[in-house]
């Protein structure tokens, strides 16, 4: 059932609390990358331009819950804001719903915006408690959830909160319906052949998100340090990769499900390896198996050939997870070749769906990010979403 979008509450002279995801990278009181604030603003001139007061909330990072810390104020964010929509930014209090915060609320006027403190200053948001979530409530006449990336938590702001506001307009903003459109909708429909790109660390992450995909999957590209599991799987010897032992049978029963289900699980080939976890030990390139003393840290030449043909040659493409440690220049070209190979796939009418975390920041540092049709903002909350599980955070929502 498709859910009440923000563009159909009339919010003219009402006050809208709206739940976003302004956990950003910091260093010191820096943004170092300024995706999710970007990707709200379509949701917040909506309210704004149609004479709404938009009151934003927020957390930043994991602090206790024990009150305010200089080290994860907003304050950055409340100004790093106000510069991109060139008006001021409230940013009123010591901590969400305080006084200060309630008495800042009163005073704005239609068009106003207003950044509350970390919502985690608070030790009832991560409780997910209902006293403070209806403390919140009082300050708002609508709700609004454009926190992708905070979808799948609990906290106060996306459970108790909406709970609390029952009966007044609860809706998603434009950033959260897109997410839904393409991370849920065009997966569960995809266009024929799908394929679907998973690297990353640790193949236990992936498991539940290879499982619900595989059936719908016309092909699965493994890379990353998760492959080494699934060639250990097939008692391959891969040297000093890493190898999760633990979830060996996981992976073994991904390769039995693949074999019955007719999907074409393609895994590394070749291997660009190293004798030590940098980018200054001996580099070598190796077929098949991977000598002791070495480790896998990207794909080697062939498996990115293999891998960019079966791209190119798809309609749907999700990619979750680089192919190698590609912050590191020696292990980046895998990635690369992936990213190319979706951007050239995208141009020719493929919708491409990039998960959040490493590979949106992949595709943002080669520049590719533009030819992609979507790239999440969601780390943890994409790849629930990749894994079909349904959010608490969005059944509190209105249907349309
Ligand atoms: C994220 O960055 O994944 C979200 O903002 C959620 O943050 P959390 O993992 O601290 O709940």
């Amino acid at each position: 059932m498709p859910k009440k979008t923000i563009q159909s509450v009339d919010v003219a002279g009402k006050r809208v609390l709206i739940r976003v995801d302004f956990n950003v990278p910091m260093e010191g009181s820096s943004i170092t990358d300024d995706r999710r604030i970007q990707a709200a603003l379509p949701t917040i001139r909506s309210v704004i331009d149609r004479g709404g007061k938009a009151i934003l909330m927020s957390h930043l990072g994991r602090p206790e819950g024990t009150g305010h810390e200089a080290a994860y104020t907003l304050k950055p964010v409340a100004e790093r804001l106000s510069e991109i929509l060139g008006k001021p930014v409230a940013f009123p209090g010591q901590e969400p719903g305080d006084g200060a915060t309630a008495a800042a609320v009163e005073q704005m006027s239609d068009g106003d915006v207003l950044l509350m403190e970390n919502l985690r200053f608070a030790k009832g948001e991560k409780k997910g408690d209902a006293e403070f979530a209806e403390r919140l409530a009082s300050m708002g006449d609508a709700y609004c959830n454009d926190a992708f990336g905070t979808c799948h938590r609990a906290d106060a702001s996306m459970v108790a909160l909406p709970r609390a506001m029952q009966g007044k307009p609860r809706a998603v903003g434009f950033l959260v319906e897109r997410e839904i459109k393409f991370l849920s909708e065009t997966l569960a429909n995809p266009a024929h052949p799908f394929t679907v790109v998973l690297g990353g660390a640790k193949v236990s992450d992936k498991l539940p998100a290879i499982e619900h995909l595989l059936p719908k999957a016309d092909s699965i590209l493994v890379g990353g340090a998760m492959a080494y599991t699934f060639l250990a799987a097939l008692g391959k010897s891969v040297g000093d990769s890493r190898v999760e032992k633990d979830h060996i049978p996981g992976a073994q029963r991904i390769i039995d499900q693949a074999a019955n289900a007719h999907t074409d699980l393609h895994l590394p080939q070749d291997h660009v390896a190293c004798t030590q976890f940098n980018a200054s030990g001996d580099i070598e390139v190796f077929e098949e198996t991977i000598p002791s003393g070495f480790m896998g840290l990207d794909i080697g030449p062939k498996t990115q050939t293999a891998y960019a043909n079966v791209i190119r040659g798809s309609k749907t493409i999700v990619w979750n997870g680089p192919m190698g440690v590609f912050e590191m220049p020696p292990y980046r070209i895998g990635t690369q070749q992936v990213a190319q190979a979706i951007a050239e796939a995208t141009d020719a009418g493929a919708v491409s769906i990039v998960g959040g975390g490493d590979s949106a920041a992949a595709v943002e540092k080669f520049g590719l990010a533009d030819r992609m049709s979507h790239v999440s903002t969601g780390g943890g909350a994409s790849l629930e979403m990749l894994e079909g599980k349904a959010f608490e955070a969005l059944s509190q929502i209105d249907n349309a």
